[in-house]
């Protein structure tokens, strides 16, 4: 009987892998998820998306893509979508992304939306959960 047993072969959904010259840690990755949250409708990502996107890349995965952000006003499908088209945008993206390097690699989806009849979310009966502090008082 050896005193030392084999070290089995690392899974390959745990092996880096090298794209375009970006390593990312592992082939774990979180495709974009549209939050439709950006309470103030500026387009502007928030302490949500700082929490939600560093959470998951806290979390282990190699690489986290954050959800549609649109180009321009017009393009959103919702005007709680986030945005990519002003200098405050890009600013609040990228106290995000410097979160990143601690964990997981950021991804971007750029987004140009068509909004025919324009998406009502509260006629949808759409609502974020709530998950800031002062929202969660006890009834
Ligand atoms: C709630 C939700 C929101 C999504 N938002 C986006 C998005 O913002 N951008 C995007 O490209 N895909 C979005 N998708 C699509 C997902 O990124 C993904 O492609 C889809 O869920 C299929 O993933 P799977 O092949 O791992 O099952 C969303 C999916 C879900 C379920």
């Amino acid at each position: 009987m050896p005193l030392t047993q084999p070290v089995p072969a690392q899974p390959l959904a745990f092996r880096p892998l090298t794209v375009r010259g970006v390593t990312m840690r592992n082939r774990l990755w979180v495709a974009p998820m549209c939050q439709y949250s950006i309470l103030k409708k500026d387009g502007v990502p928030e302490d949500w998306h700082l929490v939600h996107l560093g959470g998951l890349a806290a979390g282990g995965a190699g690489l986290v893509i954050a959800e549609a952000s649109a180009v321009s006003p017009e393009g959103r499908i919702t005007d709680q979508d986030t945005g990519i088209w002003n200098p405050e945008q890009a600013d609040a993206w990228a106290r995000i992304v410097r979160f990143h390097p601690r964990a997981g690699r950021p991804g971007r989806h750029p987004a140009r939306a068509r909004r025919p009849q324009g998406l009502d979310l509260a006629r949808l009966g759409h609502r974020r959960p709530r998950r800031r502090p002062a929202r969660h008082r006890p009834r």
